[in-house]
């Protein structure tokens, strides 16, 4: 017992001395800013612009849920007005997977294209930096990608237009993709691929459906807190993530509720745009941490992943952050400086439960299963523990009550038949007895 815990505290000193160097480097690697046209018909600008670059055909990756509604209409015309030629691969799923991208490179290279422009969400705007960091180091697989700058060769130019508020990769140096022989996903990181213009047009984001704008837009509301309560944060980053939280706050419900509100949809991609700044230099957390391992296993979208995690991971990290709560308490209005710490980063905890149901977010994940559990958290924490640099160190052991917290209803009353014995009789017998052991002869 004392083994454990002193091996727990040794190293989580370890891992905070560790981070805390890693995160002084990360404050002074510089990471390209991409010029961002903001508005309805900043799509069809951006293609009005890039069609003046030169170049000799241009890949557009989306989905076919995208390419359907005509969301790429705009830029498009844009582009053959200005007598650029592209081609379209349309093919992408949510968290593509490996041979997806694959298919991708085949037709980016089939076509002999020479830049890239991501559209749709996340998924679409990931698969094309993994596109691109593939045909410009041809040597290497995707699997090779994956980890901090693999790539020798700076992958081919990016321009993103995001139709989710949510992940801000259209700003970020990530690219996340799915591994689904390994059931996890891998993240190619490198400076290089931040997209050189993004174009931030709420007249695509109008059809989003509820449920994708709640999930996506906690996303984006997950990276702005796990960047202000991070170790990384800085003056800058603490700028980004304050003024995402405070747009998220007054526009989610709006653009949830009414999607067709062009202001509140284009705040809401300001503040997806803003928490991304914030982000990709501050980093994320166990929140992350645990929604990647999810989404790898289940396939859980990634937005609802966080969503459902973040009341608890903030719940566990409020000793280490109270006065960092607080702050962004006062940026969400849920009150004012004089009520004192405590009470403010109580009012936020609360007002992210209260968001949460507002939004119709589940309190727990239907796939999840009892057994995964020490298997997830273990991903989680090295996952965390080698990248992340959270407030508050959790073992192994607490990352698992945590994610035991989310079991779906059924699973719980398994998991405490005696609860559920005095909850309604017959009582639900889900194991049998252990077999006693033998005594020695
Ligand atoms: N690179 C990064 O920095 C970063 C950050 C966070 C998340 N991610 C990754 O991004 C992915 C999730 O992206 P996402 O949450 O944007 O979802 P997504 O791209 O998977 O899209 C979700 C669904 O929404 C649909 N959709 C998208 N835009 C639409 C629109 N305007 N109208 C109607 N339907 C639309 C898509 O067709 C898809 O079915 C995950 O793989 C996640 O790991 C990356
Ligand atoms: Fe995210």
């Amino acid at each position: 017992m004392i083994s454990d815990f002193i091996s727990d505290s040794l190293r989580t000193t370890a891992l905070g001395a560790a981070m805390k160097g890693a995160g002084l480097a990360v404050r002074f690697l510089p990471i390209p800013q991409p010029t961002i046209l903001v508005g309805p018909g900043a799509s069809g600008r951006l293609g009005q612009t890039i069609a003046g670059f030169g170049h000799k055909k241009i890949l557009i990756v989306t989905d076919s849920i995208i390419s359907k509604l005509g969301l790429l209409d705009e830029l498009t015309s844009a582009l053959t007005a200005g007598g650029a030629e592209f081609v379209v691969f349309d093919a992408i799923t949510p968290d593509a997977p490996i041979p997806l991208i694959e298919e991708g490179i085949d037709f980016y290279t089939a076509h002999d294209c020479d830049a890239i422009v991501a559209f749709g969400g996340g998924s679409s705007m990931d698969a094309s930096k993994a596109i691109a960091a593939a045909v410009s180091n041809p040597g290497k697989s995707l699997r090779d990608l994956a980890g901090y700058f693999k790539g020798l060769s700076t992958p081919v130019k990016i321009y993103a237009v995001p139709t989710t508020a949510g992940t801000g990769s259209e700003v970020t140096v990530a690219a996340v993709i799915s591994d689904p022989e390994r059931q996890a996903k891998l993240v190619i990181v490198d400076t290089r691929l931040v997209p050189k213009m993004a174009a931030l047009d709420p007249c695509l984001m109008t059809g989003l459906p509820p449920h994708i704008t709640a999930a996506t837009g906690i996303d984006a509301l997950t990276h702005a807190i796990e960047s202000f309560i991070g170790k990384w944060a800085n003056p800058y980053t603490d700028d980004m993530a304050l003024s995402a939280v405070g747009l998220i706050f007054d526009n989610l419900r709006v653009a949830y509720s009414d999607g067709k509100n062009l202001a509140a949809r284009e705040k809401m991609a300001l503040a997806a745009t803003y928490a991304g700044l914030a982000f990709t230099r501050a980093n994320v957390g166990y929140v992350h941490a645990i929604a990647h391992q999810f989404g790898g296993r289940y396939h859980t979208p990634h937005g609802l992943a966080n969503a459902i995690m973040l009341p608890l991971v903030l719940r566990y990290s409020l000793p280490a952050v109270t006065d960092r709560l607080a702050l962004l308490a006062v940026r969400a209005k849920l009150g004012k400086e004089s009520e004192g710490e405590d009470a403010l980063a109580q009012k936020f905890l609360d007002a992210v439960v209260q968001l949460n149901r507002d939004l119709a977010i589940p309190t727990f994940l239907a796939a999840l299963k009892k057994a995964d559990i020490p298997q997830l958290a273990e991903a989680a924490c090295r996952e965390a523990h080698t990248g992340y640099p959270v407030p508050r160190y959790m073992t192994q052991a607490q990352c698992e009550d945590l994610i035991r917290q989310v079991l779906p209803p059924q699973t719980e009353l398994e998991v405490a038949p005696r609860k559920a014995a005095t909850a309604r009789k017959p009582a639900v017998a889900t194991r049998k007895p252990a077999p006693r052991a033998k005594k020695p002869a």
